[in-house]
């Protein structure tokens, strides 16, 4: 077999392990909102919050209209065209956003959108900052952190998990300065 079929074999390869992936674990191309997470992605609101009980999927939606926005491609509105940069913020690193938050962001993010095809290539862990193909950044960061880090540079969209403790004390550090702030 010569070099160039030997490569085209292993693209085809590479691409049918990709469709393998995505048949078994679907990403934002295969979401169905429910009824509820619907209208919370529809909506246009600068805040805006989905309310609900446990496993009613409040995370789900907060993380996957993240990844809209980290996409530049909405289904149900306009959203800024990339590059954008935006910040998911948990309550702590260890549990909220290493257990939670990004596994469910990576969980609805296609590799084939981050920078370099995987998290190995576009995911810097000391920064915890996540580059996309089309230059767009999300950041994590958690209220662990001094309230400073939250501050400075604003930032296009920012997603936060319920704590309306924690949504007051960084109101006047970044949420003023954002366009979008999602709470799921
Ligand atoms: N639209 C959806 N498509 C597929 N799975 C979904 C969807 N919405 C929710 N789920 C699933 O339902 C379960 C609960 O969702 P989720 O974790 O988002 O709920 P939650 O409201 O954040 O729960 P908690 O109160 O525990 O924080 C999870 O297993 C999640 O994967
Ligand atoms: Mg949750």
């Amino acid at each position: 077999m010569s070099k160039a079929q030997k490569s085209q074999k292993e693209m085809f390869q590479d691409l049918a392990a990709q469709f393998r992936r995505s048949a078994r674990k679907p990403n934002i191309h295969g979401y169905s909102p429910h009824p509820k997470q619907r209208n919370f992605h529809a909506s246009e609101a600068k805040i805006r919050a989905l309310l609900g009980g446990n496993r009613s999927g409040k995370t789900v939606a907060g993380a996957s209209e993240g990844v809209f926005y980290a996409l530049g491609q909405h289904p149900f509105k306009e959203v800024p065209k990339p590059p954008t940069q935006g910040r998911i913020i948990g309550s702590d690193f260890v549990n909220s956003v290493e257990k939670i938050l990004r596994p469910e962001f990576a969980r609805w993010m296609p590799l084939s959108a981050i920078k370099g095809g995987s998290w190995e290539h576009g995911y810097d862990k000391e920064a915890r900052v996540l580059t996309l193909e089309n230059d767009s950044t999300v950041e994590f960061l958690s209220t662990d952190q001094e309230l400073d880090k939250h501050a400075g540079a604003s930032r296009s969209w920012i997603g936060l998990t319920r704590n309306s403790r924690m949504i007051t004390s960084l109101r006047t550090r970044c949420v003023c300065s954002t366009r979008t702030v999602i709470c799921g």
